[in-house]
C-alpha cells in the first residue's frame, strides 16, 4: 500500500485551517456534492447537531481551500473511554468530506495530517474513526477492535476492519482499553453502520 503521508499537493493555493461561522453554507455545499444529496443532507445536519453538542467538546472543524474556496472539511469530536485504566483524552474523526471534482489529490489526506497535528498539540491521545478500511490505514490508523477498542455500537464482523484507532503518543495503545464513547449527536445506531 503506498504511504499517502507525505503526499505532494497538485492543487494550487491549497491550505487548510480552522472552520469559521461563515464556512457553514460552503462545509454544507461539499458534503452534500461529496456525499450525494439524500446521504449529504443527513451528513450536515450531524454536523450543525455536533457542532452545538456540548459533549462533542473540545472539537475541531477544518477546511480545506483553494484560492479562498471550500473543497473540502473535517469534523473531530471528544470521545471518551468508559472505564479506562486512566483518563485518555480521545476523539472521534467523522465525517471527511471532499468535493469531487478535487478528490484524489491528497486533500482528504492533508486533512486527517493537520487535524491530527492539531490534535496532538492538544494533548489528545487516541483518534478513532469508523471509515473505509482500504483509505484510512494510509494515513495511520490501523484496526481498534483487535487493540481492546470496543465501537459504541457493535460493528458487525465482516466490516470490522472498518473501526480504527490511531495513537497520538507513544505507547498509549495496548496500555488502554475499554469501550469508546462518543458524543451525544453521534451516539445513535444510525451513525455506527459501515
Ligand atoms: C474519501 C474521501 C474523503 C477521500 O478524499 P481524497 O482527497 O479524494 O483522498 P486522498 O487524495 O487523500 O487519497 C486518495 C486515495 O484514497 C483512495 N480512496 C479514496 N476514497 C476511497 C475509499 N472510499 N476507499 C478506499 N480508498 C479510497 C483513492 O483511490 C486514492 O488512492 P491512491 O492514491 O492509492 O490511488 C473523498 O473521496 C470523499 O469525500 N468521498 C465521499 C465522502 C466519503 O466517503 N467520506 C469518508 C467517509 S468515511
Amino acid at each position: 500500500m503506498r504511504d499517502h503521508s507525505d503526499q505532494g499537493l497538485p492543487v494550487l493555493n491549497l491550505r487548510v485551517r480552522k472552520a469559521v461561522e461563515s464556512d457553514q453554507q460552503a462545509i454544507s455545499d461539499v458534503v452534500i456534492a461529496a456525499f450525494g444529496r439524500v446521504q449529504g443532507q443527513e451528513i450536515r445536519d450531524l454536523i450543525t447537531h455536533l457542532v452545538a453538542d456540548p459533549s462533542a467538546q473540545p472539537l475541531l472543524s477544518l477546511v480545506a481551500t483553494t484560492d479562498d474556496h471550500v473543497v473540502g472539511h473535517i469534523l473531530f469530536t471528544n470521545a471518551r473511554i468508559k472505564n479506562p485504566q486512566r483518563m485518555v483524552p480521545s476523539a472521534l474523526l467523522a465525517p471527511l468530506s471532499v468535493h469531487p471534482e478535487y478528490q484524489n489529490q491528497g486533500i482528504g489526506g492533508r486533512l486527517i495530517k493537520e487535524g491530527l497535528e492539531y490534535l496532538r498539540a492538544a494533548g489528545f491521545e487516541l483518534v478513532f474513526v469508523l471509515g473505509h478500511p482500504g483509505y484510512y490505514p494510509k494515513y495511520g490508523f490501523s484496526p481498534a477492535g483487535a487493540k481492546g477498542f470496543e465501537a459504541t455500537y457493535p460493528i458487525p464482523p465482516e466490516n470490522s476492519c472498518a473501526w480504527m484507532v490511531q495513537e497520538l503518543q507513544p505507547g498509549v495503545i495496548g496500555h488502554v482499553s475499554g469501550k469508546v464513547i462518543c458524543a451525544d449527536a453521534l451516539n445513535d445506531p444510525k451513525h455506527w453502520q459501515e
